[in-house]
């Protein structure tokens, strides 16, 4: 099989409730996704700030159970497994997080930070083992031996990072989801991360899911992109340079796509109010913004519709 996780109908809904007696209001933060991700690619995720990247992601290694649809990894619904055929599944799907700090006690020797999945999965290994493996670790991420000692404070925001992915790598996953690994970091040692795990992943054949909020990085490094707007996908990129379709990711790459990092930082903010996703229109929630948005867009949702060479929107009027 050529995919390696396929999402039908993903569906996450937050319920909040105003006040203690407050009315409990709902919000899709997932809505509807329904993504291929193929083996030893790299799938890019990108949009704007609360648009369902993070909870994607969770709902992908099942740290939150869908409202509704299924998550299939290598023909597995994970909906369908017991408590432990999921831990054991796990070794294989692994996530690195944006703030590596958060992801690492910091009473943990980087020895032990590295040692944990093993802990977790119920793996014992020999004194001798456990030295061997979080030397080979360290190697994999361009780290010394020696900083097997040291101790989260005591690390660059590189480092720490690097830590992260090498404990993402500790049981030979064959998945990683990337969580912004390197929104974070300054330009210069972003570039350095990203060219590690873009080494990794073709070393190693992994499949990755790449979230950013940074289309230009995306382009750069993923073979295919997938736009997300208020917890819906509205476009899929079959390759990096194919021309936007959708509205929306137009007007993401005329915002942010600078290629210099120094003047991405300039980014000029997306015009047009954004719907409360309380409450989304009933048509194309990007209504609002578009500049081609007609009445046919403020009342039916567009439907997704993809072309021969898999490019896939859901605009009314496609560029
Ligand atoms: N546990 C939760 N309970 C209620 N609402 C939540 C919860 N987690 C996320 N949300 C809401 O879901 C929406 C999507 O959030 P999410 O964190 O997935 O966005 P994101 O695209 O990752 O944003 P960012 O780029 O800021 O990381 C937001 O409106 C957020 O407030
Ligand atoms: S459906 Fe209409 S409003 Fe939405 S992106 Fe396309 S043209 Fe714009
Ligand atoms: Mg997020």
């Amino acid at each position: 099989m050529s995919n390696l996780l396929e999402l039908r109908g993903l569906d996450k809904r937050f319920e909040s409730r105003k006040g203690l007696f407050g009315k409990t209001r709902a919000m899709m933060a997932v809505s509807g996704v329904d993504l291929d991700v193929p083996r030893g690619r790299v799938t890019g995720v990108v949009g704007e700030s609360g648009c369902g990247k993070s909870t994607l992601a969770r709902l992908v290694l099942r740290l939150l159970k869908p409202s509704a649809g299924e998550v299939i990894f290598d023909g597995t619904e994970l909906g369908s497994l017991s408590p432990s055929a999921l831990r054991n599944l796990r070794r294989r799907m692994q996530m690195v997080f944006q703030d590596p700090y958060s992801a690492i006690d910091p009473r943990y020797s980087m020895a032990e930070a590295l040692l944990e999945p093993f802990r977790i999965q119920g793996i014992r290994l020999s004194a001798a083992e456990a030295q061997a493996k979080v030397a080979e670790l360290l190697a994999m991420v361009g780290l010394g031996a020696q900083m097997a000692a040291s101790y989260p404070h005591q690390l660059s925001g590189g480092q720490r990072q690097r830590i992260g992915i090498a404990r993402a790598l500790a049981l030979k996953p064959d998945f990683l989801v990337l969580d912004e690994p390197t929104a974070s970091l300054d330009v210069s040692i972003q570039a350095q991360i990203v060219a590690l795990l873009e080494q990794l992943q073709a070393d190693l054949g992994l499949t990755y899911l790449f979230i950013s909020h940074d289309l230009g990085l995306v382009r750069y490094f993923c073979d295919r992109i997938v736009v997300m707007y208020l917890g819906r996908i509205v476009e899929i990129l079959p390759e990096p340079k194919a021309p936007p379709r959708h509205h929306y990711t137009r007007t993401l790459m005329d915002s942010n796509f600078a290629p210099d990092p120094a003047q991405r930082r300039q980014i000029k903010r997306l015009t047009g109010e954004i719907p409360s996703a309380f409450d989304l229109p009933k048509g194309c929630a990007f209504a609002a913004r578009c500049p081609a948005a007609d009445d046919t867009c403020r009342r039916v949702r567009p439907e997704f519709t993809t072309d021969a060479a898999g490019h896939a929107h859901a605009c009314h009027h496609p560029l």
